[in-house]
């Protein structure tokens, strides 16, 4: 994923949201994941490169909001914190298959609740449904997988991201339009 500044006037709109990314090694054993789950399941593993948690989804925003949408997301207050990815699950509505957490950390919880108050207090306009942390990693599958439980998989977060959704005929594309520190615990 290309990392690069706000290049406002490229288009009107952008698909936006906010989450976040793994770095490599975790991107590494999500992918490991991906593959295995793939293999049990069918349907498509997501690309190594587009693995990600979303924390709030924006959708479709005039790209002369991205510079407010980046102060906004400079107040979030977040603290780091580990996140043990330990379960795998289906959703039939979207036929996606996902890893996520059995206990949400409060950190993450509050990030992603500091976020969101913060995005509506400034106009975006949010879907209602509730947080429900979860990293897609299949999709189009034919089946669900037989195991939920597995071993945790440790995701060390330090930062958040704003991220543009761009599709092309090779599939999504996501660009990294700003990056977030998280403050260190203790
Ligand atoms: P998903 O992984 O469960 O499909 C980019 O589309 C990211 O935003 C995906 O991680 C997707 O979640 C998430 N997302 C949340 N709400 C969405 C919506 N209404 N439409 C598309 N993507 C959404």
């Amino acid at each position: 994923m290309a990392e690069a500044a706000a290049d406002a006037g490229r288009a009107p709109n952008l698909r936006l949201f906010f989450a976040l990314w793994p770095d490599a090694a975790t991107r590494a054993g999500l992918h490991a994941r991906a593959r295995a789950l793939h293999s049990e399941c069918g349907g498509r593993a997501m690309r190594r490169d587009t693995i990600h948690l979303t924390l709030a989804f924006l959708g479709e925003t005039p790209v002369r909001q991205v510079e407010r949408l980046r102060a906004v997301a400079a107040g979030v207050q977040g603290e780091g914190f580990a996140l043990d990815l330990d379960r795998v699950g289906s959703w039939h509505r979207n036929r996606i298959l996902w890893t996520g957490p059995s206990m949400v950390p409060p950190a993450l919880a509050a990030l992603a609740q500091d976020l969101e108050g913060r995005l509506r207090a400034d106009g975006c306009a949010l879907e209602a449904r509730a947080f429900s942390p979860h990293v897609t990693l299949v999709r189009n599958a034919h089946a669900a997988p037989r195991e939920a439980q597995l071993a945790p998989l440790r995701w060390t977060v330090g930062s958040f991201v704003l991220v543009a959704s761009e599709r092309s005929a090779a599939g999504a594309h996501y660009r990294t339009i700003g990056r977030w520190p998280l403050k260190r615990r203790g």
